[in-house]
């Protein structure tokens, strides 16, 4: 039965929001860059929050919080995988998460393989947990892309000691296979090296295709592997900062439990408190239809593009509200984002940050009302026509 799509809240409403999304530009521009959503809050999330404001409850997060169960029910019931809510931790966010576990998984000046084009803060996280990044990029194989295995073998047999994975991948919107993975644990096991696992955008895997939990993707995953990940993507939670650490074997949950104590206490109450009502069984159903809605738009773009750039290219993504554009045909530049803003009015996330694959691309956020990306398509249409 098709769940009908999530409506997104009006952009009156949307321009009164303070958040880095609405509050970066004017209101002559759409903005299409920042990872923020346009959908109002699963009904849950608002109750939870408003009770919690409503009696004062601003202090600090609790010694067990109680979002290790709800995690591991939630990808249980997500995913078939139910991760041992003991080896469950929590933290401020997804890239706090990541930089600690780098941070303790290896030695200042060690190499931590990054696959470009990818979410711009994976090379600074790196670097600010002492590291070193080696670049070994998505192999494009047309229709999408894949971990290039081979050359990721190659930087481990060099010395790489870690791997910061992006599952599923962002910008290109690949949700890796369980082949895929279960190969590159077992090369982490074979060379002595780490897999740390960004999941945040696993929520968000549109059917057919299927999310695998790197740390479910073989039996070697568990020795080596840290996923961290968090409710604040899909149900749009980013400002209130919470995520969770999961491992899967007594060794790495010990090097976790081994971070330092303000790692856990980085994690704030509302934070916990709207994670755990995303995690709840109550708020499947808006998931249900914000995957729906997404669903939509991702198509919709395509539509869009067909018409007004026909030039660009696009290839739909399998997981997420982020759409991997390259105009580069146009002529706008390497990077094209801050000439389409200026002259169209569109703001969308910059190609060349993502990596040098990500020259004369954009990247364009579709959590949005369909008449919102069909209004800023239609307004680089009109661009590319002068
Ligand atoms: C892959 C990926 N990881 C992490 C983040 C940021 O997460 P957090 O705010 O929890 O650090 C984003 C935000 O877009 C992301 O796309």
């Amino acid at each position: 039965m098709s769940v009908p799509p999530l409506q997104a809240l009006p952009l009156e409403l949307l321009r009164q929001r303070s958040s880095t999304k609405w509050k970066s530009y004017g209101d002559d521009v759409i903005p299409m860059f920042v990872a923020e959503t346009d959908f109002p809050l699963a009904p849950a999330i608002t109750a939870a929050l408003t009770r919690a404001v409503e009696i004062g409850d601003t202090g600090y997060t609790p010694p067990r919080p109680g979002i290790d169960l709800d995690f591991a029910a939630y990808a249980e019931r997500r995913w078939g995988w139910r991760p041992d809510p003991a080896r469950i931790r929590w933290t401020g966010d997804v890239m706090m998460g990541v930089v600690e576990v780098l941070r303790a998984v290896t030695r200042p000046g060690d190499r931590v393989v990054v696959t470009p084009p990818v979410y711009p803060p994976f090379f600074d996280t790196v670097e600010e947990a002492g590291a070193v990044v080696e670049l070994v990029p998505l192999l494009d194989h047309g229709d999408g892309w894949e971990l290039d295995l081979p050359g990721i073998e190659a930087a481990l047999a060099a010395g790489a000691r870690s791997i910061l994975l992006c599952n599923p991948h962002n910008p290109t919107g690949t949700v890796h296979t369980r082949d895929s993975l279960a190969g590159l644990a077992r090369l982490a096991e074979r060379y002595g090296a780490t897999v740390v696992s960004d999941e945040i955008h696993a929520p968000l895997t549109h059917a057919p295709s299927v999310f695998t939990p790197f740390l479910d993707a073989a039996p070697e995953a568990a020795a080596v592997g840290y996923a961290v990940t968090s409710a604040s993507k899909t149900y749009n939670l980013a400002g209130l900062k919470c995520a969770v650490i999961v491992t899967a074997s007594d060794e790495t949950a010990a090097v976790v439990r081994s971070l330092p104590w303000e790692v856990e206490w980085r994690a704030g109450l509302f934070g916990v408190i709207a994670n755990r009502a995303a995690f709840s069984a109550e708020s499947d159903a808006w998931l249900d239809g914000l995957l729906a809605a997404l669903d939509e738009n991702r198509r919709l773009l395509a539509d869009l593009l067909a018409e007004h750039l026909p030039l660009a290219r696009y290839r739909i993504p399998d997981a997420g509200f982020l759409a991997w554009v390259d105009v580069s045909a146009y002529g706008w530049g390497e990077n094209p984002a801050p000439y389409i803003r200026r002259e169209a009015g569109v703001a969308l996330h910059h190609g060349p940050l993502f990596g040098v694959e990500g020259i004369g691309h954009v990247r364009i956020n579709v959590g949005c009302a369909p008449e919102v990306l069909t209004e800023a398509i239609e307004r680089i249409g009109r661009l590319a026509r002068r």
